[in-house]
């Protein structure tokens, strides 16, 4: 097992290495990661190579038992490349050029931004193909963040021309599938396609989730490149990561397609950033670490764990006294296996001066420094169990063809696509199952649950997987306004929404409004449910039942015949719908009686406390991690405030 920290020894005095390393290693340190942003110290003119700095940093890990983790350093290209080649600063979707001065400012698909990149991670990776200290290189940093998943320079419209070109062949097939003939956007040629940039009310849709399909393959795109160089030029033993970052359903990026060209996947795992008031809910942290696992179906690294308070001009929440080492852990519960917590020291100069670290500027080893000291030592002794396989009875499905669409289009001003989706997750979380998400083209077969959170394109290919699922004995839960576009984002034509799935849900939906802010409606529980109250919020699809049973309806004036969420028995399965944003409460009640009925292992906990189980050559292994700010009894265990236990369970 890997543990570790984010070393920036250039951002020091050189004197200051060695007591540093020993001091890492004292904490319970074997590996650092260093070099991404350096470009220029290794290059400091062009064509002049020089890995002195870095090769002198090695010798001194060696000397202390520390392995490397290496960043090719192309997020951060120096101020000569930038002047001599503006051409390679990416331009935001006014057409203003990024100035230099930040950071991941290059266009992806600038010929020569790759001829450089790939100039630099040839030298670097030949340099140091033979050190066996370097078990891993990081291929840049956090590909697409920050807005760099955005570019609309004249390489990226040129690109993105060819891209339709390539897709459709023939203009007058896009122009059919696009629907141009709306208000006359007929296109005579490919070179006519605009990027979406801003115009008087909005673009075709299609073009957008098109756009947004090309940001992704040339992101992808650019990363292949230089995996593709690293593979064919690293040391055998060497492995090839990417970190990526929370948010991801914000971006214009499959991570995915990265993730098929990786050997392992890294995550950067901040609970909390810049001038939140408060971290992420638990349940959505917990998310974010299935996801990431979800990538490859495979445990993955975090090598950035927050343990200082972090933003570039605002900084907010302060993590409380052994609240970040409980996010640690409970990322080891979900699936990391090797860790690196960001960063060794927080640098006093630059624009990261209020991104701390576990060393502050008093340079003492101070709270942050004992807390990761001490969760280091404790897992270390739990390699095993932390390596272990992940077994899950249920699977989120997202898609991001879906997910872009309703990024483009949000049809209610309080629609989140995350929030749709940890709606749905939430439940099941509450009641410590093992949960995987996955993308829609990984198989969902074996599961015995699938959630499938607000799924407006569900094509043929997609209705068959689901049909067979659910005819095997599955159980799918949909949320509202699932099945009502094709994959081209048009709306099906002639067919009863919800399209694909509506004999499997036993439902029609006729009708449906948006709800806005503080704006909820009342919903009613009928049969098994009759009595329960609830409420629905930013969105309702009126149901009609088919065949389908109600379970709970709307309780307002026009609309109480309609239903708000539905079971329907199908083949050996059933299928859920929910119609709306339905509160937490009622969700938990669903979710108790399908892993109860379906039988899948959950664990009754107190709220905010998370008991992640795993089972070893037949004995469990539970992870409690206290979410909350008071000490909670589980089991006759008190776990304090903010307290984690990794315990040996019962003998299965
Ligand atoms: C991201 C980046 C790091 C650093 C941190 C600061 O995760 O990967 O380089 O900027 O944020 O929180
Ligand atoms: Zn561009």
């Amino acid at each position: 097992m890997y543990l570790g920290v984010d070393y920036y020894p250039e951002h020091w005095d050189i004197n200051m290495m060695d007591e540093d390393m020993q001091r890492m290693t004292a904490m319970g340190a074997n590996i650092i990661r260093i070099g991404e942003f350096a470009w220029h110290l290794m290059e400091k003119e062009e064509g002049s190579y020089d890995f002195s700095f870095f090769d002198h940093v090695i010798e001194k890990a060696k000397g202390y038992g520390l392995k490397v983790m290496f960043g090719t350093p192309t997020a951060t290209f120096p101020a000569w490349l930038a002047k001599k080649h503006p051409s390679i600063l990416s331009k935001d979707e006014y057409g203003h050029t990024r100035a230099f001065g930040g950071r991941r400012q290059y266009c992806y698909n600038s010929k020569v931004y790759r001829e450089y990149s790939t100039k630099i991670v040839r030298q670097l990776v030949n340099h140091y193909k033979d050190e066996e200290a370097i078990v891993a290189w990081q291929i840049d940093n956090e590909f697409g963040h920050e807005g760099s998943d955005q570019c609309y320079c004249d390489q990226c419209h040129h690109g993105f021309q060819r891209f339709l070109e390539a897709k459709y062949q023939d203009i007058d097939q896009l122009n059919e599938v696009y629907g141009t003939i709306f208000w006359g956007q007929t296109y005579n040629g490919f070179d006519e396609i605009p990027m979406p940039q801003p115009t008087i009310t909005t673009h075709n849709p299609t073009l957008r989730l098109d756009w947004a399909r090309f940001r992704s393959f040339s992101i992808n795109d650019y990363g292949k490149l230089q995996i593709d160089l690293v593979r064919s030029l690293k040391g055998t033993d060497q492995e090839i990561t990417h970190n990526f970052y929370g948010g991801f359903f914000e971006k214009a990026y499959d991570q995915n397609i990265m993730s098929e060209h990786l050997d392992f996947v890294s995550y950067d795992n901040y609970p909390v950033w810049g001038g939140l008031k408060e971290p992420l809910k638990p349940g959505h942290i917990a998310m974010t670490h299935d996801y990431v696992r979800g990538l490859k179906n495979r445990n993955y690294w975090i090598v950035e764990e927050l343990m200082g308070a972090q933003g570039h001009n605002v900084i907010g929440y302060l993590p409380r006294p052994n609240q970040a080492k409980m996010w640690a852990y409970q990322a080891m519960a979900h699936g990391c296996e090797n860790m690196l917590f960001f960063r060794w020291r927080g640098m006093t100069r630059g624009a990261e001066q209020f991104c701390l670290g576990i060393i502050d500027q008093d340079n003492e080893d101070g709270r942050k420094y004992q807390e990761v000291k001490s969760f280091m030592k404790d897992v270390v002794n739990h390699g095993t169990v932390i390596k272990s396989e992940i077994q899950s009875d249920i699977a989120v499905l997202y898609d991001y063809d879906n997910i872009w669409s309703w990024y483009n289009q949000q049809q209610s001003s309080t629609f989140n696509f995350t929030d749709e989706l940890v709606r749905l997750y939430m439940p099941f979380y509450t009641l410590n199952t093992c949960i995987d998400v996955i993308s829609i083209r990984k198989d969902f077969s074996k599961y015995k649950v699938i959630l499938v959170p607000v799924m407006q394109m569900i094509d043929e290919d997609l209705s068959l997987r689901l049909e067979t699922f659910v005819q095997n004995g599955g159980t799918i839960i949909f949320s509202f306004r699932s099945g009502i576009k094709d994959r081209n984002n048009n709306i099906y034509f002639g067919q009863v929404f919800p399209c694909k799935i509506r004999q499997m849900a036993g439902i029609r939906v006729k009708e449906g409004e948006s709800l806005q802010l503080d704006q909820m409606v009342e919903i009613v529980g009928e049969g098994r449910y009759d009595g329960n109250k609830g409420n629905c919020m930013v969105w309702r699809d009126l149901i009609i039942p088919e065949t389908a049973k109600v379970l709970y309806r709307y309780n307002d004036q026009f609309y109480k015949e309609n239903a708000c969420i539905t079971e329907n028995q199908y083949g050996r399965g059933s299928v859920y719908y929910v119609g709306g944003g339905v509160n937490e409460e009622v969700l938990e009640e669903i979710a108790k009686e399908i892993v109860q009925a379906r039988g899948i292992p959950w664990i009754d906990s107190p709220k905010g406390l998370e008991v992640y189980k795993r089972d070893l050559n037949g004995v469990e292994w539970l992870f409690i991690n206290n979410h909350t700010d008071r000490e909670v009894m589980y089991e006759g265990m008190e776990i304090e405030a903010y307290g984690s236990k990794i315990v040996r369970g019962q003998t299965m």
